[in-house]
């Protein structure tokens, strides 16, 4: 059976990194056989698609509050000895042209394809073989920690590191082996679901809001439920997109990472206004204006409309308005309370909620606390940024960690 130091399971973004950063660590003349599996086709796929084709590489905001987890400290630590400012230091060494584009997410200028071409590059002696499907990892015999199974045949390795990912966006690789990999060694995992996705909408909600869809409008989202032990319950403020499903947009992909089936959302259409003040001051502004005429200045004429619509205004003026039916048209456009029904799933996902339980790594080498040379680096642990970059960060600096220690 063919034999290996290291041999780690996905050429994706942690997978790749992980790989170089052996290689740099040990130096051209370390004799250490390994080898980096996947069976796609190509290695960094979704690195190659991420950021719209410009890979949003990392964020310059970067630390633990900007992830979910079960165990929210659990990424400090990695994240710590490994900053932003380090992979933007490795981005201008190789000659990668970048850009903040807002909230400081760092995007490629040109391609995504640089970002691969870098970590492909520092591959240096590290074997990389694509078309090779993992299947399993099983303890070995003696002298030899562990077996993985693959497609090609087994291999003995005296470390393995799974950076398999997770279960989003399977036409690009994604098989959840991670999952299976952990649980057949002992380690819990924190329930998965999509996240960074698409929200849908019931039938009943879809028969008022299917008609807005392409309307974009500036909105603050945030799940109406109490947050969770341990968890801030933030609010995304940012674009919102209606759908002919439901609701996207930056606004909606950053609340589902924290959206529960069964949760209302409560969101606002027009952040950072007094909606109700301004409906009363244009009411005595006095004339013979319609509502719709008067939201259109804040709202899109669309929205507006719709909104006015459901609540039989559609050709209503403002001068005849009481106070009290203004205050309810302002509580309906900032505090909309809409329970989805679901989201768009893995198809669409950019990130799987959940994974590997930190309980079961240590924080500081992403080495499993039940088997020693086991370790679990980006996507698969239970681990996820907000959108921004966040993701890419967490996957260089647990492959770093882990790295460091092997
Ligand atoms: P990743 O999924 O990158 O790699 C896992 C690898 O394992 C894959 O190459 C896969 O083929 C391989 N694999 C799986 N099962 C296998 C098996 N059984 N046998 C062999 N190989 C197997 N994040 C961010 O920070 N900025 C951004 O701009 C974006 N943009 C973005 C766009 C889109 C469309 C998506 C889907 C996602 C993003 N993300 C992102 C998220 C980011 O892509 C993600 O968090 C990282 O790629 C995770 O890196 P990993 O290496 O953990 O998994």
């Amino acid at each position: 059976m063919e034999q290996a130091d290291v041999v780690i399971l996905g050429a994706g973004a942690a997978g790749l990194f992980c790989a170089g950063r052996l290689g740099a660590l040990i130096g051209a003349g370390g004799a250490r056989r390994i080898v980096v599996l996947d069976h796609g086709r190509e290695p960094g796929e979704k690195i190659r698609i991420s950021g719209g084709g410009r890979c949003n590489f990392t964020n310059i905001a970067t630390a633990p509050d900007r992830f979910v987890s079960q165990t929210p400290r659990f990424c400090a630590s990695a994240l710590a000895g490994f900053a932003p400012q380090d992979f933007v230091a490795l981005v201008d060494r190789a000659g990668i042209a970048w850009h903040e584009k807002t909230q400081g997410q760092l995007f490629c200028d040109g391609s995504a394809r640089q970002i691969v071409t870098m970590l492909t590059e520092a591959l240096g002696g590290c074997q990389l073989r694509l078309g090779v499907g993992v299947e399993a990892v099983a303890p070995g015999a003696a002298g030899e920690p562990f077996i993985v199974h693959t497609t090609a045949g087994p291999i003995g390795a005296r470390r393995v590191v799974v950076a398999t990912g997770g279960k989003s966006i399977p036409k690009m690789g994604a098989s959840g082996i991670g999952y299976r990999i952990a649980e057949a060694t002992g380690h819990r995992i924190v329930p998965t679901r999509p996240g960074l996705v698409p929200l849908t909408f019931a039938e009943q909600e879809l028969r008022h809001s299917a008609a807005l869809a392409g309307v974009s409008v500036e909105a603050a989202a945030r799940v109406a439920a109490a947050p969770r032990k341990g968890q801030r319950a933030p609010l995304f403020r940012d674009a919102l997109l209606f759908t002919h499903r439901g609701l996207s947009g930056p606004a909606i992909l950053q609340i589902s990472n924290f959206w529960q089936p069964g949760e209302a959302l409560s969101l606002d259409l027009a952040p950072g206004r007094d909606l109700d003040g301004l409906l009363r001051q244009a009411r005595g502004e006095g004339g013979r204006a319609r509502l719709a005429t008067v939201l259109g200045r804040w709202l899109p004429a669309r929205l507006a409309g719709a909104v006015l619509d459901q609540m039989g205004l559609a050709e209503a003026r403002i001068a005849d308005q009481s106070d009290a039916a203004l205050a309810r048209l302002a509580e309906r456009l900032s505090r909309w309370q809409v329970v989805p029904v679901g989201s768009e799933g893995y198809r669409t996902a950019e990130v799987t909620v959940g994974g590997v339980d930190c309980r079961d790594l240590d924080a500081r080498t992403l080495q499993s606390r039940h088997m020693r040379g086991l370790f679990f680096i980006g996507e698969v642990v239970d681990v996820t940024g907000w959108l921004g970059g966040y993701n890419f960060q967490w996957a260089w600096a647990s492959a770093d960690a882990a790295a460091r220690a092997i």
